[in-house]
């Protein structure tokens, strides 16, 4: 049932504030601001490093957790794509946590890395949507995300309860190992609580992605900045445009754009720079710069105050609200996702059904 929305895509896309919020009551206790004790397969405390694997959408997700390891655990994270890792003879260390997302559970390459690390002696652990999935089933522990069934092809809303359950893993780690007090735990957990609350602010922008999306539609190759955790949200977004819209889209860091794909940039190319004001914020926005000065139409997805202080120049501007970093990468998926799916419908492809894919990849 779509209720009232065109696609289940955009069904989903409406509901993250629910299915986020419903995910955080499983996981966070907000009466005293802390988060909730579910099992786990290792003691996070001495948990020497953690591998996350998965395939596409979901491995952004992962990557996004590396930085939130890294920031609020202080522990050492690697990131790979399943189809990769399962073949490259990955050295891990016994007793090491791998964590594995999938939003089907089913897919055979993240299967086949849990098979490869649970013979390394990894302790297992996924994020997964399905709870009776293989993926479930083969792990030592599963921390679900409580999306619902996600029908369209392309995923929304399981990504951002991805990104959520994988948010309060790593405080709950950072917890573990002494990097997390009491007074942040409280701090940050009333952070995460606001994430549905910003996310609808997010998707207000609704009609106004809509209308310029009809431009966007028309471009050939769309390329996509973030630095940081918002790196991955560029690698989202332009996944999101490909496989719904057919157009040709890229996600890069934006400190490697003058490493090549600046070569790409004249007034045929749309731009959509992720940058809200954050501690990177100068040096993406010096980036964007460069890209206007060469003709390249910037959509710059920032808050109010990035907005007005990213000069002229802009071809368009999506607002968000000013959020802590935390759960910056949460709500700036939200217009990347309204910008892919308006650009698809525009352009009249079948949006929950694109070509050639499809919804769980049980072959290799
Ligand atoms: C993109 C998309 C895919 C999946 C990938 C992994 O919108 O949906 O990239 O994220 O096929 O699927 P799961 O999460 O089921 O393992």
């Amino acid at each position: 049932d779509k209720g009232n929305h065109r696609h289940f895509m955009a069904k989903e896309i409406f509901e993250q504030p629910e299915v986020i919020g419903h995910t955080l009551s499983e996981y966070v206790n907000p009466l005293d601001d802390t988060i909730r004790n579910t099992d786990l397969p290792v003691d996070l405390a001495s948990v020497p490093r953690i591998t996350i694997v998965a395939c596409g959408t979901a491995y952004y997700a992962g990557l996004v957790a590396k930085y939130w390891f890294e920031r609020y655990a202080r522990v050492s994270v690697e990131v790979d794509i399943a189809s990769e890792f399962r073949y490259r003879d990955a050295a891990l260390t016994e007793g090491g946590l791998a964590i594995f997302i999938s939003q089907s559970g089913e897919t055979a390459d993240t299967l086949a890395a849990l098979q490869y690390c649970r013979a390394q002696g990894q302790k297992i652990l996924s994020v997964v949507n399905v709870t009776e999935s293989s993926i479930a089933r083969a792990s030592d522990a599963i921390l679900p995300t409580f999306a619902g069934p996600e029908i369209g092809v392309a995923s929304t809303k399981a990504f951002t309860c991805q990104l959520t359950t994988l948010a309060v893993l790593a405080i709950r780690t950072g917890i573990a190992r002494g990097a997390v007090d009491k007074t942040d735990e409280a701090r940050l957990v009333r952070t995460l609580m606001e994430i549905p609350r910003h996310v609808a602010e997010a998707l207000a922008s609704d009609e106004h992605i809509q209308t310029l999306s009809a431009d966007l539609a028309k471009a050939r190759d769309v390329l996509y900045l973030g630095r940081g955790h918002n790196y991955p949200i560029a690698l989202e977004g332009a996944l999101k445009l490909k496989e719904i819209s057919y157009i040709h889209a890229e996600g890069y860091a934006a400190g490697e754009l003058k490493h090549g794909p600046i070569a790409l940039i004249d007034e045929e190319v749309p731009v959509v720079v992720i940058s809200p004001v954050d501690e990177l914020f100068d040096k993406t926005i010096s980036n964007m710069q460069e890209v206007i000065a060469r003709g390249g139409r910037v959509v710059l997805i920032s808050d109010k105050a990035g907005i007005a202080r990213a000069g002229d120049g802009l071809w368009a501007e999506i607002e968000v609200p000013p959020v802590d970093p935390l759960i910056a990468p949460i709500v700036n998926a939200i217009p990347v996702q309204l910008l892919a799916y308006h650009t698809a419908v525009s352009k009249g492809t079948d949006v929950d059904q694109p070509r050639n894919l499809a919804k769980s990849v049980t072959v290799e």
